[in-house]
């Protein structure tokens, strides 16, 4: 059942661990050669898991594993660069994959990879930038392409392109924090768009673009803490999108990425861009975040 997403699943388990001092409890060896199971000697790229097709979702998460584990070399990290620049379009947007999906998630996966390797030079970064803003919205919000709906998960990848590609200049920042500090209800937590509920891993969408756009401040820090704390499953420990749900290794990163954010004193810094300790990410690359 999880096989189509376990390569994802495997980066929010690391990550969360290591934001807590706890990456140790992993074995390193046995999740390094599952990553080598899943790239594909064709085209670069790597999959949820072994037999499935490659995606720039998985190839992100697999390299953001192997930079926890400081171990790209174990890889063909050229192969990826190659992957990851086959699927630009004409337009400067991206493919996901080999089936033609566009998506501003895409554009994002792609230059964090890139990034995190250090091939930027492979793609034309100038149309990228300009194919993601040609997705911002009359409300300062941005969608999954050109003239679709805000939505707080699409605004983190797009902020969060930006801020790789070091062109958050070109945002209406204002206009963009104002939409996304609504997203936080009377209750403390954050929703997606607005009259949706809160969600927990909204809490990282949206606390991580304001903290890129140095406005974290706008919404209120006690709330949003309360409303994540009261989503902990006190059985097992992880969160859950909302209080009294089934909780689950996604919202349980999304929720402690968040506290991390929030500067609570048990947990490593974490980088609102590239949702990794900000030990792991300052080693390789500089992302631009704006002052407050
Ligand atoms: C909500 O999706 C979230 C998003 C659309 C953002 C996803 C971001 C990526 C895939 C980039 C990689 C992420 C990291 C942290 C490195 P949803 O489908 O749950 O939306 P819904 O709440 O509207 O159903
Ligand atoms: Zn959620």
């Amino acid at each position: 059942m999880t096989e189509f997403l376990r390569m994802s699943g495997i980066y929010w388990g690391t990550t969360c661990l290591d934001i807590m001092g706890h990456l140790d409890k992993l074995d390193k060896r046995s999740i390094i050669e599952f990553i080598k199971q899943c790239q594909c000697q064709k085209s670069g790229g790597i999959s949820a898991c072994d037999g499935h097709d490659p995606h720039l979702l998985y190839t992100l998460s697999a390299i953001q594993i192997l930079c926890t584990y400081d171990s790209l070399n174990e890889i063909d990290v050229k192969a990826v660069g190659k992957y990851v620049a086959a699927l630009q379009q004409p337009d400067g947007s991206f493919f996901g994959d080999k089936w033609g999906e566009v998506d501003t998630r895409f554009s994002f996966c792609a230059v964090a990879i890139l990034a995190l390797t250090q091939q930027m030079d492979l793609i034309d970064v100038d149309k990228a930038v300009e194919f993601v803003l040609s997705c911002a919205n009359p409300d300062g919000g941005f969608g999954s392409k050109p003239h679709a709906e805000s939505h707080a998960g699409l605004i983190y990848c797009c902020v969060g392109f930006l801020s790789i590609t070091h062109n958050l200049h070109r945002l209406e920042v204002e206009k963009l924090a104002w939409w996304l500090c609504e997203r936080q209800l009377k209750a403390g937590g954050l929703n997606g768009r607005p009259e949706k509920l809160p969600d927990v891993c909204y809490s990282w969408w949206v606390l991580s673009s304001l903290t890129i756009l140095g406005r974290a401040h706008w919404i209120s820090a006690e709330k949003l803490n309360e409303f994540i704390i009261s989503c902990q499953d006190t059985d097992t420990g992880g969160f859950s999108d909302r209080p009294g749900n089934m909780p689950d290794i996604f919202h349980t990163l999304f929720g402690v990425g968040a506290l991390s954010l929030l500067g609570h004193p048990n947990l490593k810094r974490i980088n609102p861009t590239f949702c990794m300790p900000t030990e792991i990410v300052d080693k390789i690359f500089q992302v631009q975040i704006l002052d407050s």
